[in-house]
């Protein structure tokens, strides 16, 4: 079986203009399972009626339904034959209908060759599902779209030995054991919900239990079931899990509805984690977790992955989606939500920082390239694809916007009313503003573009400071790039929160045309082009935009280096002393670039040294921001302030100032180093991960000038890590040095420690896919071969082949085009196995018309090879894109 849907027909898109109301609403689901590896038979007792939304006569009932064996249908009972329906193109069509009827189907499916990971599938042996966005169609014919919504009762039976755990969404109400070693179990989901958030899992596991109170004072039941090696993985889900469920009752008011809450730890999983009501899906990797063999980022991820699917309890799942255009409408707030709870248990500036840098480099990437799309998309082709760094972390962004405007207290009531008024229902992103609009008396017309209009808005200000008149006037002006399919924008609402910093280092009290302004505002940019006059400025100030990224933008202002330098140690806001930073940094990357290019001896700008330096030598007040402070941009993020990116020139300069920082600051780097090492035991408080993280960001500058000594430190630390936070960073450390025997009996110390732990070789794999050496393509398909590399676990994939194409640029670019030709073979057998992680796969190579014209050509080529192919709807939609 071919899970790619090869079809000779160009796959269509369909577009937001066209929603319709279903025809027919759905009062009940029976599902039973007779499951079985290869052979699994499902049966589905759907009681439908005519939608009263629908005034057509006569519509007929379409249902949708993919790779399935077709055995019985009864309409109340009733046997068809194939004369009263039509079967074609992955839909199941019946006419003549009365207004209510009971249909029966009964199909067969093959989970255990169900690579695609949508459907009900197999993993390490136990039955998983995965619904969302349009899985379950592979498992039953169905309205397969989230405003049907439907009460679900499923019945599960299963061999007892194989499979002695049998879950499914809400209550269990009844479990027993069958004939010839067989039991079943029957579970009851009170909830009406879209058959996305559908749910079964199968298999030999093992629960971690615990107990949350409500804040009404109903115990909720938690289990997490995992496979027996990680039963000790398991406790800081649940702590994440609990934080996260009293966060929401007391930052949002939203309560847990079900008498029980259970989340199931798989390994071959598509994405992060999947929402299904009460029974959450997740990706081990972000699940499980354990000091000695998971690193603090990993213990983060856990916890705000952990939250994201609790959350959309009420934002996803109590309220959902009309249709898929609108996935901002869960999955933006969602996110915008589990990062507001991962700034309260975390260092909050920290968070942010993490946040923009993302965004930054990815989201602005995509949004400059040929899949770019708005917020909200107009038409797709497949769904799967717009799951995007701009549907999550730019909607977030939206959302969080609008908070700002509206203010803590009423964004509140924006989402109380939402929830309240909304409840049980499928709803637009429309509703969801209308309701902020509602409470706080704004008119958030022009803010609907955030939604429409893809592309990041650029942003130039200047300023002009008259001394005789005492006077500082600041201009700003919008420009959105042209995306496909959007030549042409309109100005948007841009709210830009600032300050004006003296000459004495803090921020002087704004007046504008007689209105006093305090310290800090938010200014709404909404014009193509406005100025702002502030009176009585005995100097010229320093203006401090953009506080707290409040806008998904780019923010451009002619800052001289002393500028930023002064912004660095005196901007009162923490995020943008991070950013005049990253900015000085930049200037001086850019310098060392053009330097490169110009064939000129690189030297690097003397105030970033500077810069540095006061940095490293100041008492050190908060390790955590210092820690982010000393990074530089990566490559990604140098390469996006370019029209025509010189991988090359980007990766020397880079390197250059590496080393050159390396050597100037070695004693400075080490006595922090040592400072931040302790004799004391791993523990998980912000301190210590404050203290692990500033340790390990100096312990890689210190390698980096390649002295024995810093080597010699690394190998230390490799071999005393009591936990993977500082074992890892010293791997990386060592495996990154230029001559390649410093690291290889470390690579074979740690492959041996853990080839037992399926997570921690994927930090193996990826240590090694990031090295920046000439000859790692030859590793990595090397390692392609390794027993604990599988094309057909998204993990292993990402780990390996996402990492060398993402996160090692100028090797992946090689101007011979090995690396182009190595990732169109990977995507053509992808392909073949798992569409949705293929077209992910692909998009580096999209993103071609930046490069120089050879690469252009030679990345078109691979292109072009993978269009030949017979394409799933996935690979069809990127491919096609990227080609046009
Ligand atoms: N709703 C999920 C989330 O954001 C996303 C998700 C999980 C998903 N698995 C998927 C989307 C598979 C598409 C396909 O939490
Ligand atoms: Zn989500």
């Amino acid at each position: 079986m071919n899970p790619a849907q090869t079809t000779s027909a160009a796959p269509q898109p369909i577009f937001l203009k066209d929603y319709l109301p279903p025809a027919f609403l759905v009062e009940q689901v029976y599902l039973n399972f007779l499951l079985h590896p290869t052979q699994t038979r499902v049966t589905s007792r759907l009681d439908f009626k005519r939608n009263p939304a629908r005034k057509e006569v006569d519509l007929p009932l379409v249902l949708e339904g993919q790779e399935l064996k077709l055995i019985s249908i009864k309409l109340n009972d009733k046997s068809l034959t194939p004369q009263d329906y039509q079967l074609a193109d992955q839909q199941l069509t019946l006419t003549s209908l009365p207004d209510t009827f009971t249909l029966e189907v009964d199909v067969e499916i093959d989970p255990l060759n169900n690579t695609a990971l949508e459907g009900l599938y197999q993993s390490s042996g136990n039955f998983c599902t995965q619904c969302e966005a349009e899985g379950f169609r592979r498992i039953t014919f169905y309205p397969d779209r989230p405003d049907v919504l439907a009460r679900f009762t499923t019945r599960i039976e299963a061999d007892k030995n194989l499979y002695p755990v049998l879950l499914s969404n809400g209550n269990l109400v009844e479990q027993g054991d069958l004939e010839k070693g067989k039991h079943f179990a029957l579970w009851q989901d009170p909830f009406p919900k879209p058959a996305y958030l559908f749910a079964l899992v199968a298999g030999n596991l093992h629960p971690i239990k615990d107990t949350f109170t409500s804040c009404s004072g109903r115990e909720v039941a938690l289990e997490l079931w995992v496979e027996k090696q990680n039963l000790h993985k398991g406790e800081h889900a649940l702590r994440s899990l609990k934080a996260a469920m009293l966060w929401d009752e007391q930052t949002y008011g939203r309560e847990y509805d079900l008498a029980i809450y259970m989340i199931v730890a798989v390994d071959d999983f598509n994405m992060g984690a999947m929402e299904n009501k009460g029974l959450n899906v997740f990706n081990s990797a972000c699940v499980l977790a354990d000091p000695k063999s998971e690193t603090d980022a990993a213990f983060n991820r856990v916890e705000s992955v952990v939250a994201h699917e609790y959350f959309h309890n009420w934002s996803g799942n109590r309220v959902t989606c009309r249709d898929w255009f609108q996935l901002s409408l869960k999955e933006g707030f969602t996110v915008l939500r589990d990062q507001q709870f991962s700034a309260d248990m975390n260092s909050s500036a920290v968070e942010r920082i993490q946040q923009v840098s993302r965004l930054r480099t990815a989201q602005f990437a995509e949004d400059a390239g040929p899949t770019a799309h708005p917020v909200r998309p107009e038409s797709y082709i497949e769904i799967n694809n717009f799951y995007t760094l701009t549907i999550y972390e730019k909607g977030a962004e939206v959302v969080r916007m609008l908070s700002e405007l509206l203010g803590k207290a009423t964004f509140r009531k924006g989402s109380d009313l939402y929830f309240e008024r909304f409840d049980g229902q499928a709803v637009t992103v429309d509703d969801f503003v209308a309701c902020m609009a509602e409470v706080s008396g704004l008119d958030l017309s022009q803010f609907m573009l955030w939604y429409s209009q893809a592309g990041t808005p650029e942003v130039t200000a200047s300023g002009e400071y008259h001394a005789a008149e005492k006077t500082y006037t600041l201009t700003l002006k919008q420009q959105i790039p042209a995306t496909p399919d959007q030549p042409l924008k309109q100005p948007m609402l841009i709210p830009i929160k600032m300050g004006l910093v003296g000459p004495a280092g803090v921020d002087i009290p704004m007046e504008v045309n007689g209105e006093f302004w305090g310290a800090e505002r938010v200014i709404q940019l909404k014009e193509a082009e406005q100025s702002f006059t502030f009176y009585n400025l005995e100097a010229e100030p320093v203006p401090s935009l953009l506080r707290g990224f409040s806008a998904p933008i780019k923010l451009n202002f002619a800052y001289t280096r002393e500028q930023l330098a002064f912004l660095m140690t005196c901007d009162s806001d923490g995020f943008n002393r991070w950013d005049a930073g990253q900015r000085l940094a930049l200037l001086a990357l850019q310098g060392l670039v053009s330097q490169q290019q110009a064939g000129e001896k690189l030297s690097l700008d003397s105030s970033l040294i500077q810069a540095y330096s006061k940095l490293l030598k100041a008492p050190v007040t908060d390790p955590a921001i210092l820690a982010e402070m000393l990074l530089l941009p990566s490559e990604a993020y140098i390469a996006e302030q370019y029209a025509e990116v010189d991988i090359d020139a980007i990766h020397q300069a880079r390197e250059f100032a590496r080393k050159s920082l390396a050597k100037e600051l070695y004693t400075d780097f080490l006595r922090l180093y040592q400072a931040h090492t302790t004799t004391q035991k791993w523990s998980p408080d912000a301190e210590a991960i404050a203290a692990r993280r500033l340790k390990n960001v100096c312990l890689s500058w210190l390698t980096t000038t390649e002295k024995t000594e810093a080597l010699q430190l690394a190998q230390a630390q490799f071999k005393q890590a009591d936990n993977m936070t500082d074992q890892l960073a010293a791997l990386t450390c060592l495996v990154h040095a230029q001559d390649a025997s410093v690291g290889k009996e470390a690579l074979e110390a740690f492959a041996k420690q853990w080839s037992h732990d399926a997570l921690v070789m994927d930090s193996w794999f990826s240590v090694q896919a990031s090295r920046p050496h000439p000859d790692v393509l030859a590793s990595v398909q090397t390692l392609e071969n390794h027993s604990a590399f599988s094309m057909k676990n998204p993990n292993k994939v990402r780990a390996l082949i996402s990492v060398f194409v993402n996160q090692n640029r100028v090797n992946f670019h090689r101007k011979d085009a090995a690396g182009y030709q190595f990732l169109a073979n990977k995507v053509i057998e992808l392909n073949q196995l798992n569409p949705q992680i293929a077209a992910r796969l692909v998009i580096p190579l999209t993103r071609y018309k930046r490069m120089d014209k050879v690469r252009q050509g030679l990345m078109k080529k691979a292109l072009e090879r993978i269009q030949q192919q017979p394409l799933s709807a996935d690979l069809f939609e990127i491919i096609n894109k990227a080609l046009e």
